[in-house]
């Protein structure tokens, strides 16, 4: 006992050394006082249902494709899965067109699938999280066909309906993200109804508590089905003013053509923040988590999304960690300062099915490999719970289609050339060598790109040099090493212009992160001896990245991830 208070003691005048000696600039993220939450120490991976694994080699994954994997998952270091929407649908956004929030898809299975997948998931102590699409339905679910029959149908205002301004006129200028006007008009009624994406996804209208009760009663649906969980889609857009007031236009047209407006009118309206509550507290009843698809644009807007109470989403993903777009240690720096700032859990993301694969952004087209590591070394041994992208474990890269002929997803086509769309990063996994990566025997819904031949689960499970590997190892750190769970992060060398480093801290134990973000050898020194550690054991490294005394010499790209000891 008397022992370990002076190591704490130890630990605590080597951080306050070490951010003294470093003029450290950005505030450390204290170690966290109280127990974690089951969904604080895990890791999350989101992966496409189309795209994972195809059971009945008809070109398209389903669940039963995904409870075949489980065991991977669960050997990788995986502990939970966000699955992408996978209810019935008419497909025209690939499932984010939900037609009957409480089934599945037939061509992903049954409910019965879902609950073996369920009851598999949590044998291997692995949880689900689901897709909730909460902005909008299908123009095929069944509240909207009742919804667009009549003025005076049980569902009308279920939508969001409104006269023209004028003749063939929308009732105001709001565009659609996906292109156009946002408001569709139709004829059985001679009104126009409301949509922030497709013309068949029509925005339900939150302000009508039937509509509320509702999509909450989905969610405890789910609950007593094993769900841990949902993923919530465009919370921004949840609401809109009841004015219709038009948006300011800034200047400009965007890739469809359309003015480019300031959707003020229509994005981020504070009613949100009741929803978000009332879906947290019936979370709440089933220790379920919320995650945010929580585009925002700076942190006091996602500071926002965790409530002030911390009664709001648990998990709103921090996208402005993927805006640094560049291996740039002192971006970063201020970005994890900034949402450690903010009292929040953090969340880190680097890709996911509507981004570019990461392989890509942040690769350099020769290095690729042995950058995709040091992402991994870097967001995996942060303050905070990762969520992964089906595929970028082994290095998976980004295949934008060629010719505007063989795009599937409608923005590309309505968009092409300009925006190619987002098939390219939702292809097959590449599970093996084989002909279409292993992943069906029928030709897939779209192709796998030929790196699949090097980068594939089977032979990178038998290289120890490879990404998959690199990646096993940091999780395996991850689940095992205190300090990487519970730790503080503390910056060090906060002025080094190649080389990210923090420590991670807890009781009496640390760990060191250096990530070398250039492509020539660097040499750092951490002055550890001074503070009384002479070993540091590795944890994962890659290429040749060594220590020696307080020196750390990395390779190009190189990581290093040691555990400090005296
Ligand atoms: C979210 C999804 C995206 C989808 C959109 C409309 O942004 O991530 O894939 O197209 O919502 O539901």
């Amino acid at each position: 006992m008397r022992l370990k208070s002076i190591r704490f003691l130890f630990i605590a005048m080597l951080l306050f050394s070490l951010l003294g000696c470093n003029k450290a600039q950005a505030p450390a993220a204290a170690a966290d006082s109280q127990p974690h939450q089951w969904w604080q120490d895990a890791v999350f991976y989101e992966l496409y249902p189309r795209s994972f694994a195809d059971s009945n080699n008809n070109g398209i994954g389903d669940l039963n494709g995904i409870t075949s994997k489980l065991d991977y998952l669960k050997e990788l270091g995986v502990d939970a899965i966000w699955i992408s929407p996978c209810f019935p649908s008419p497909q025209v956004d690939f499932g984010y067109d939900v037609s009957d929030y409480e089934n599945i898809d037939p061509m992903y299975g049954t409910l019965a699938d879902f609950d073996t997948l369920a009851s598999e998931a949590k044998k291997r102590g692995i949880h689900i999280i689901l897709d909730f699409v909460v902005n909008h339905t299908s123009d095929q679910h069944k509240w909207f066909l009742d919804s667009k029959s009549s003025k005076t149908s049980e569902h009308r205002d279920w939508y969001i309906w409104r006269d023209g301004k004028g003749p063939a006129e929308p009732p105001n200028n709001w565009t659609s993200t996906f292109g156009g006007s946002a408001w569709k008009f139709d004829p059985t009624t001679n009104q126009y109804y409301y949509h922030y994406f497709y013309a068949a996804q029509p925005d339900l209208n939150w302000r009508n508590p039937a509509v509320e009760n509702a999509m909450l009663d989905v969610t405890r649906w789910w609950y007593k089905h094993g769900v841990s969980g949902f993923r919530l889609d465009a919370v921004d857009t949840l609401f809109e003013d009841p004015n219709l007031k038009d948006n300011p236009l800034v200047g400009g047209k965007n890739a469809f053509g359309d003015p480019i407006e300031n959707e003020i009118y229509n994005k981020k309206l504070p009613e949100i923040h009741d929803v978000m509550k009332k879906l947290r507290s019936a979370a709440d009843e089933s220790n379920a988590v919320l995650i945010g698809e929580t585009w925002t644009k700076n942190i006091d807007e996602l500071k926002e999304y965790y409530g002030k109470h911390n009664d709001e989403l648990q998990m709103p993903m921090d996208f402005l960690f993927t805006t640094v777009d560049k291996l740039s240690p002192a971006a970063f720096r201020e970005q994890i300062a900034s949402v450690n700032a903010s009292g929040g859990w953090p969340v880190y993301v680097l890709g996911n099915h509507d981004k570019a694969r990461s392989y890509n952004r942040y690769g350099d087209g020769k290095n690729n490999d042995a950058i995709a590591k040091l992402m991994a070394g870097f967001y995996l041994t942060l303050r905070g719970s990762p969520i992964m992208y089906y595929g970028e474990e082994i290095g998976m890269e980004n295949n934008d289609p060629k010719r505007k002929e063989d795009v599937k997803d409608p923005i590309g086509i309505t968009a092409w050339p300009k925006e190619k769309g987002r098939d390219g990063e939702r292809t097959p996994m590449q599970w093996d060598g084989s002909a279409n990566a292993g992943f069906s025997t029928a030709k897939p819904w779209l192709p796998v790109p030929p790196s699949y031949k090097t980068h594939n689960v089977a032979d990178e499970l038998k290289d120890p040099n490879s990404v998959l590997s690199f990646y096993k190892e940091v999780l395996k750190a991850r689940h095992t090493n205190q300090a990487l769970i519970n730790g503080s992060y503390t910056p060090l060398n906060e002025n080094d212009q190649n080389v990210l480093s923090y420590l991670r801290a807890y009781k009496d134990q640390a760990v060191l992160v250096a990530l070398n973000m250039s492509g020539t050898e660097q040499k750092v020194n951490l002055g550890m001896s001074q503070h009384g550690f002479s070993s540091t054991k590795p944890l994962a490294t890659s290429g040749k990245s060594s220590v020696n005394g307080d020196e750390v010499t990395l390779e190009p790209f190189g990581v290093f991830i040691g555990e400090l000891s005296k």
